[in-house]
């Protein structure tokens, strides 16, 4: 499908057989979702514009680079949150924005609880961190409140994505990039990713 990325690269298919395995504690969960995060990251801004500058080295003058964009991280809580730092360390200057959705267990849509975005977007890029992509309803979503928020550049990256996510995000908002380590087979009559990693804040927070 246009506009999906699983990732290719062995570091990213093994680190996520690693967080799949059901003996994976809390710790080596957060370090493996912080380590995916920056891979993925890495790979979903290729494209990212930027800006010949001229700079002194030591030895002489040369031409360089600096990064056009303002970018802007989305980390939907919880599982969001792990993913922040990993993306982070690669783009310091980048600004953290939350957006709070938990997803109503009987109906699985999802429901909104935090969003402090500002009036008038401060950034040109919005990332959105979030590990699982499921139903699709929350990165539905969440593109949609960025967008209403006035950014059209959009990119989800995600950690493990279901086909009926893929195909539901992709659907309501095909300019948006969907970059994952791995496609799984379908959702379960709950609604979980199979075979997955269930469920990916519980795993990460230890709750
Ligand atoms: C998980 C996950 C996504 C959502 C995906 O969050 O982090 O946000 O489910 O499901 P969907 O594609 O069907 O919308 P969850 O609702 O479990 O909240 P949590 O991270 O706070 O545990
Ligand atoms: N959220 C999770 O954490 N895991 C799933 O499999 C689906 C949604």
């Amino acid at each position: 499908m246009k506009n999906v990325f699983p990732s290719p690269h062995p570091l990213v298919s093994t680190k996520l057989s690693l967080l799949r395995d059901v003996r994976t504690e809390p710790k080596k969960f957060r370090e493996l979702v912080r380590e995916l995060s920056a891979l993925l990251a890495y790979e979903a801004t290729l494209d990212l514009a930027t800006q010949d500058i001229e700079l002194q080295t030591p030895l002489a003058m040369t031409q360089g680079k600096r990064l056009l964009e303002r970018i802007g991280l989305i980390p939907v809580l919880r599982a969001g949150l792990g993913m922040v730092e990993g993306v982070w360390e690669l783009m310091p200057s980048a600004e953290v924005w939350h957006i709070g959705l938990y997803r109503d267990e009987r109906t699985l849509k999802p429901v909104s609880y935090y969003n402090r975005l500002p009036i008038e977007p401060t950034v040109s890029v919005c990332l959105i961190l979030d590990p699982m992509l499921a139903t699709g309803g929350s990165a539905v979503a969440t593109v949609d409140i960025l967008k209403e928020w006035g950014v059209s550049k959009i990119k989800y990256i995600g950690i493990i994505a279901a086909p009926e996510g893929i195909e539901r995000l992709h659907n309501a908002h095909p300019d948006v990039p969907i970059h994952i380590a791995g496609i799984d087979e379908r959702l379960n009559e709950h609604g979980y990713i199979l075979p997955g990693l269930g469920d990916a804040g519980d795993r990460m927070f230890g709750t």
